[in-house]
């Protein structure tokens, strides 16, 4: 109590004697000293100065003469003084001579305060029970009961602190200096169920520097749990992050057209069933039916949320229940749920596979949404089926398949099997499948081994095109290489016949081939096109295949019709994906080199390179390859006297006229399958690499 003792000090200070007080023969410096409290035995307080004669000594009728002893000039204390018992003495002196001659001189000494006590609270151990739902800014412990006391009679500054993480902020104190503890924010009994505070009480400010003494209370509060919440229909999910509160979703069942069930019924998720979510309290919930329960035909039992019939259900159709929970204490406290019941046709057969284990075979590297194929039928998508002994046709139009141990895999509604993943390696993978009549909720299983292989040649894609995509550009690119086929077919046999037709022969059948890395993947993959290349050579001319091939695993990837009947089309195509830039690359080389054979003007920066060209300005220069077609030239093998842009413009007469000559066959467009294929046989001798 530094301050107040200062003041005390200054005060006495103020009074009018403060300097050099003297009485006749004897005086001191300072009549008023102060002397902090707690001093050392013996501490002088004074020094007096004695005229020449005269002696002191202390007044023994003054008040406090026993603190004080003379030892020589110096007034000393004899003991120790405590502020908080003495904060001034008074001692006179006796100032005398021989002659007789005596005065006395009046000595107060101050006692000076110093910080030598701690604050100190009544009871330091508090154990409070504080109900869950105690009202924000109760009271939780006065402030008579928290108050410390200082000896030194300080201010004290209190601060409330929590040791239990997550409790931070629910208790307060009213002020700094008033440790009334209140409850600051609602509790909840879910976040924690006790905590425990620390009320610090200090002598000086957090804030200051001088030395501080401190006490300590410590206040255990236990929560206890307070009837709060309705029930919560099990089970639910919490729509708030704080858990508070818990919505069941719709409870469902079914029952048999005009039958009455003996038993409780099934329901999904799970049976009605409520509990009290402040559970240490756990009061008694009773069931009843609400709403929607026409021609009761339903009871619930109050007790147990069992759900049973009265009588059977006589039309077709639902019942949309609304039964309600709630506390037996308090009706208040309650919460519905929905209960739909289904009537359905009795359904006295589940369903079947017609097959206990079916057999398919797929490709790694595909993109996911590949279908799974039979195996041993590369071209047939697997599909599984589930029969129904309870229709004439055993087709039940309810089920639906879904596989259930494995998401690499997924079961379209009508049962075919497509990949849901890029499978990665090789191998087999076992799966159950499992048709549900989504009716009657009977079900079937069956197993399917799925054999992954490498599709080799397919690499995969980031890009997808549809069906309509890629039948757009493969149209385009095969009416391109029409159009230069023709061309090329009408001036060869102008003006060469055979002779040419041999060497065009070359040229075109070495390119495709470079386009195809892997020979073994297009028989394997392309049953389908090298039939055709067989059948062509089969025909007793060397072959030159030209293809535009769209999509390689196309023909396998597009079941026949009728396997594919309940699929709309739409969803066979999403489920193709194609790989643009290999597929570019097939598509343009052949007909690059097709081109490049024919030029407007002359080129002869390609060493090697034979071309042929319109000349109009050029001569032909002499050491040079040249073989030179005349513009008009007479036409001794064909019939046709139309120049080459005419016969450009007519394509289609020329198609026909090239199918009865040499076989320009075309395949494309009209196909739903976008694949386009340009097949140029042309006879000639002998088969030359080294043109
Ligand atoms: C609690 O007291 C404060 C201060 O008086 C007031 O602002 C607040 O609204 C009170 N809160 C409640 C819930 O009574
Ligand atoms: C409906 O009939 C089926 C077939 O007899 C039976 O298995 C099922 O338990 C019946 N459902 C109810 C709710 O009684
Ligand atoms: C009927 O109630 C009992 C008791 O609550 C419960 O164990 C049982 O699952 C209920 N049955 C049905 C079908 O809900
Ligand atoms: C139930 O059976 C009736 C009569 O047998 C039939 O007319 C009706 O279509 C069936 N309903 C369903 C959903 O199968
Ligand atoms: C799926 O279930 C079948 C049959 O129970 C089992 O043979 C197979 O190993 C399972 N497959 C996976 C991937 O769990």
């Amino acid at each position: 109590m530094a301050a107040a003792c200062w003041l005390l000090a200054a005060a006495l200070c103020l009074l009018p004697s403060t300097a050099h007080v003297a009485a006749q023969g004897c005086s001191v410096n300072d009549s008023r000293p102060n002397v902090p409290e707690n001093n050392p035995v013996g501490y002088v307080v004074t020094t007096i100065h004695m005229e020449s004669g005269f002696t002191a000594r202390i007044n023994p009728a003054s008040p406090d003469a026993s603190y004080f002893a003379l030892q020589g000039s110096e007034l000393q204390l004899v003991q120790s003084v405590d502020y908080e018992e003495v904060t001034l003495l008074l001692v006179s002196l006796i100032c005398e001579n021989n002659a007789g001659e005596s005065d006395s001189l009046e000595i107060f000494v101050t006692i000076l305060n110093e910080n030598d006590n701690s604050p100190e609270f009544k009871q330091t151990n508090f154990t409070e029970v504080v109900p869950e739902d105690t009202k924000v800014n109760s009271t939780i412990i006065a402030r008579e009961e928290l108050s410390a006391s200082d000896a030194d009679l300080d201010t004290i500054y209190y601060e409330l602190t929590t040791t239990v993480p997550g409790s931070d902020g629910y208790f307060a104190i009213k002020g700094l200096n008033n440790p009334e503890i209140y409850l600051h924010k609602a509790l909840d009994y879910e976040k924690f169920k006790w905590t425990t505070l620390i009320l610090y009480a200090r002598d000086r400010p957090v804030t200051s520097t001088d030395p501080t003494n401190t006490a300590t209370a410590t206040i255990n509060i236990i929560i206890e749990q307070a009837d709060t919440k309705a029930p919560w229909f099990l089970p639910c999910t919490f729509i708030n992050e704080e858990q508070s509160i818990c919505i069941s979703s719709l409870y469902a069942g079914r029952v048999n057209m005009s039958e009455v069930a003996t038993e409780p019924l099934l329901l999904q998720p799970g049976p009605l069933y409520a509990i009290d979510p402040d559970y240490t309290i756990n009061e008694r919930i009773i069931y009843s039916i609400v709403s929607g329960n026409m021609d009761n035909v339903f009871s619930i039992d109050a007790d147990t949320g069992n759900l049973t019939m009265n009588k059977p259900a006589s039309s077709p159709g639902s019942y949309l229940l609304q039964v309600m929970a709630t506390q037996v204490n308090n009706i208040q406290k309650y919460s519905i749920a929905s209960v739909e019941i289904k009537v359905i046709n009795k359904s006295n057969h589940a369903p079947y596979f017609e097959s206990r284990i079916y057999n398919g075979t797929a490709f790694a590297d595909l993109a996911p949404g590949s279908f799974v194929f039979q195996a041993g039928h590369p071209s047939s998508p697997l599909m599984i089926t589930a029969l129904d002994d309870d229709f004439p046709d055993k087709v039940n139009p309810s089920i639906e398949y879904h596989i259930s141990n494995s998401t690499d895999f997924i079961a379209t509604k009508d049962g075919l099997i497509l990949t849901n993943v890029v499978l990665q390696s090789p191998g087999t993978v076992t799966l159950e499948a499992v048709g549900m009549d989504m009716v009657s909720l009977q079900k079937a299983s069956t197993v399917i081994v799925v054999e992954v292989v490498l599709a080799a040649a397919v690499a995969s894609s980031d890009k997808q095109y549809s069906a309509q995509d890629m039948g757009i550009l493969g149209g385009t690119l095969a009416a391109l290489l029409l159009v230069v086929l023709v061309f090329l077919g009408v001036v060869i046999y102008k003006q060469y016949g055979k002779r040419i037709n041999y060497l065009v022969n070359k040229k075109l059948s070495k390119k495709p081939s470079e386009g195809y890395d892997n020979k073994s993947y297009k028989q394997d993959e392309q049953p389908d096109a090298s039939t055709e290349q067989q059948e062509a050579s089969e025909d007793g001319r060397v072959r030159s295949v030209v293809e535009v091939q769209e999509q390689p695993a196309l023909p396998s990837a597009f079941p026949a019709a009728e396997e594919t009947e309940s699929l709309p089309k739409a969803a066979v195509a999403s489920t193709i994906i194609f790989d643009q830039e290999e597929k570019e690359e097939e598509e343009v080389e052949p007909e690059k080199e097709v081109k490049s054979i024919l030029k407007t003007d002359r080129q002869v920066a390609n060493d090697g390179y034979k071309a042929v060209w319109f000349r109009t300005d050029v001569d032909p220069e002499a050491g040079e390859r040249i073989q030179v077609i005349e513009d008009n030239a007479a036409d001794s093998d064909d019939d046709s006297d139309q120049d080459l842009q005419r016969n450009e413009e007519e394509e289609d007469d020329d198609k026909d006229h090239l199918h009865r000559g040499q076989a320009v066959s075309f395949a494309s467009g009209s196909s739903p399958v976008p694949a386009a294929e340009v097949i140029v046989n042309m006879s000639h001798t002998e088969e030359d690499n080294s043109l």
